[in-house]
């Protein structure tokens, strides 16, 4: 396993719209490693394929019940609302106000091809539409209410959420 470097807002490849995966060969088995590597050496909740340069729609997340991953993930449905601070290891230092849903329902492929239905609410719901919207090449950014901000030390012990 290896870290990759992460992409940061600025560079074009996180504004571009992934590609489904065909197969899950070798080498997307060891991407998937290094991206699960990559996202706790820098503390992040989630990490999608497009942030370390790869177009493919590979996602993963560790919301602190373990990580998983998401290949092709399809969001089969959404309710309520919420409204939090949300940051991205793409976008290093800021962070901004985020209305999402409340709950989320997706469709996606595990690492052996096999169709999982994943539920989450509040932080794994906030999370999973993330870094979906990293595969359609869309930031967090475009979705902040008023301004983004600049990571305190407050917001460091308490929950800094970057995905
Ligand atoms: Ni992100």
């Amino acid at each position: 396993m290896a870290l990759r470097t992460i992409r940061v807002m600025g560079d074009e490849v996180l504004n571009k719209v992934c590609k489904p995966v065909k197969e899950v060969t070798p080498r997307i088995k060891t991407l998937i490693e290094d991206m699960i590597e990559t996202m706790y050496d820098a503390e992040g909740v989630g990490l999608a394929a497009p942030q370390v340069g790869i177009l493919k729609r590979i996602v993963v997340i560790d919301v602190g019940e373990g990580p998983f991953v998401m290949i092709n993930p399809r969001v089969l449905e959404t309710s309520g609302e919420q409204t939090g601070t949300e940051g991205c290891l793409s976008v290093p230092g800021k962070c901004g106000i985020v209305t999402r849903p409340e709950y989320a329902k997706v469709l996606a492929y595990n690492e052996d091809m096999e169709p999982v239905e994943i539920e989450g609410t509040e932080l794994k719901a906030r999370a999973m539409l993330h870094e979906i919207d990293h595969l359609d090449g869309k930031l967090y950014v475009e979705k902040v209410e008023g301004e983004l901000r600049d990571v305190t030390e407050e917001d460091e012990y308490e929950q800094e959420d970057e995905a």
